[in-house]
């Protein structure tokens, strides 16, 4: 079936959230408060969510494989979150001061990932990546910044270079330029922001080398997340430690999806230990969060005592007690058990894809780690942002809405996660749908 065929089933499934989206649009621009979550013609409005599954405005029930993003790692209105949030929200909802909750969830982080010795919340993992990045260039004096080719870190200007676009524009894969990613960049950001070939050992090692003396930190997603799930070749990361260490920038890693790949995420699944981590998503429970932390040396730029921090980290809904003891809940409930649980399920879905994929003689193939999968319409090798952008532009997006028709939620690139209220039905009926969307495709 057409893209075209596949929203014309789409539209006449989706009539409610085609009037809301009416409503919004006289509101905000393209109706929309979030660009990731759009898709045209109009993105279905969701009414509730329960377990692995959320209705939408008409009543249609999709298994969700999306997750917020990958965010809920238990599912959705899981009763202990619910309950931990409804139990802090009864006492207030925000305050000027902090909370006992707030201690509790930073013990539990601090206890699963011993590279961080010391850390700070905040509402968003854009933020978090923003506070680290500023903290990195405090530390070490020197402004420059270094990141991947196709990582995303969120929505602040410095991250928001060569993340996505025409790859030709980034020149040679070895030594990729500084690209905008958004309109109203300012060209300073680009002149200090140096780009990396992902899985390149020589290649990152040569650009450290060079621009050592002017870079603070390099950021790295360790799985490349949100650029196809790409997983770091055998002791590519072990390689930008040594690097980083050798020349004093301070490694910085982005786990805002990474980290529910393993208790300790994925530092501890890789064996690295970065100087910084950042968090998002699941460390809430749902609610907006963020979090970095790391090393107390570099933290202590943050300490407010003695005549004042050295950089100030305001934020009204900083460590937010609900969003803390929603957050305190959830990791209390991902016991190390679960991990084992969320890596079956994980597995059971790429294997059911590959077999899947084999016994129809369809190009694709499905990456990821633990409870994370993308999926993709090549199977040619992947090993970085640039082979992994899909050929047929519209191929992501005929699956994603084929899905949509057949119950199925994920997002609109590839990416998916699973939660530990699927079952192994559940993710069967992922690969039945897939079946059915690829012979009708
Ligand atoms: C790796 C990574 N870093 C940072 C962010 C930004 O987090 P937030 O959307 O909470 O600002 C995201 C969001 O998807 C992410 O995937």
């Amino acid at each position: 079936m057409s893209v075209d065929k596949e929203v014309a089933e789409y539209t006449a499934k989706t009539s409610r959230s085609r009037a809301l989206h009416e409503e919004a649009l006289a509101v905000m621009p393209g109706g929309n408060s979030r660009t990731t979550t759009f898709f045209d013609p109009y993105p279905f409005y969701i009414q509730r969510g329960q377990g692995a599954h959320v209705w939408d405005a008409d009543g249609t029930d999709r298994i969700d494989f999306n997750g917020n993003y990958t965010s809920l790692i238990l599912g959705h209105a899981h009763p202990d979150v619910v309950k931990a949030a409804q139990q802090a929200a009864e006492h207030g909802l925000s305050f000027p001061g902090p909370t006992e909750h707030e201690i509790r969830l930073a013990e539990l982080l601090k206890r699963r990932v011993p590279s961080v010795e010391s850390l700070r919340f905040t509402n968003s993992g854009t933020e978090a990546t923003m506070n680290a990045v500023r903290l990195a260039r405090a530390f070490t004096g020197r402004p420059k910044i270094a990141k991947f080719e196709g990582a995303y870190h969120g929505t602040h200007d410095w991250v928001m270079v060569s993340v996505g676009g025409d790859p030709k524009a980034g020149g040679s894969r070895k030594r990729p330029k500084s690209v905008a990613w958004s309109a109203g960049l300012p060209p300073a950001v680009l002149k200090h922001v140096v780009v990396l070939p992902w899985n390149d050992p020589e290649a990152c090692e040569q650009i450290l080398e060079a621009e050592a003396a002017h870079l603070a930190c390099l950021i790295v997603d360790p799985l490349l997340c949100n650029a196809g799930l790409i997983a770091p070749a055998e002791g590519f990361l072990q390689r930008l430690r040594a690097s980083t260490e050798r020349h004093g920038i301070v490694l910085i890693f982005d786990e805002v999806i990474s980290f529910r790949v393993a208790w300790g995420g994925a530092q501890e699944r890789l064996g690295v230990r970065p100087d910084l981590t950042t968090f998002g998503k699941i460390i809430g429970g749902g609610l907006p969060v963020g979090a970095f932390g790391g090393r107390t040396d570099v933290m202590n730029f943050y300490d407010p005592r003695k005549g004042g921090a050295r950089i100030s980290h305001g934020g009204t809904f900083n460590a937010n007690p609900v969003t803390m003891a929603a957050g305190v809940a959830t990791l209390n409930a991902v016991t190390p058990e679960a991990y084992t649980r969320l890596d079956a399920l994980g597995e059971r879905l790429r294997g059911g894809v590959t077999r899947l994929l084999a016994a129809t003689r369809r190009k694709g193939q499905a990456t990821g780690m633990g409870s994370l999968f993308w999926l993709h319409w090549t199977a040619e090798p992947l090993t970085d942002w640039r082979s992994a952008r899909p050929k047929d532009a519209e191929a992501p997006l005929r699956v994603f809405l084929g899905l949509l028709n057949e119950g199925v939620l994920l997002t609109q690139r590839g990416l998916g996660a699973c939660s530990l209220a699927m079952t192994d039905e559940d993710v069967d009926r992922l690969i039945n749908a897939l079946a059915r969307v690829v012979a009708r495709a």
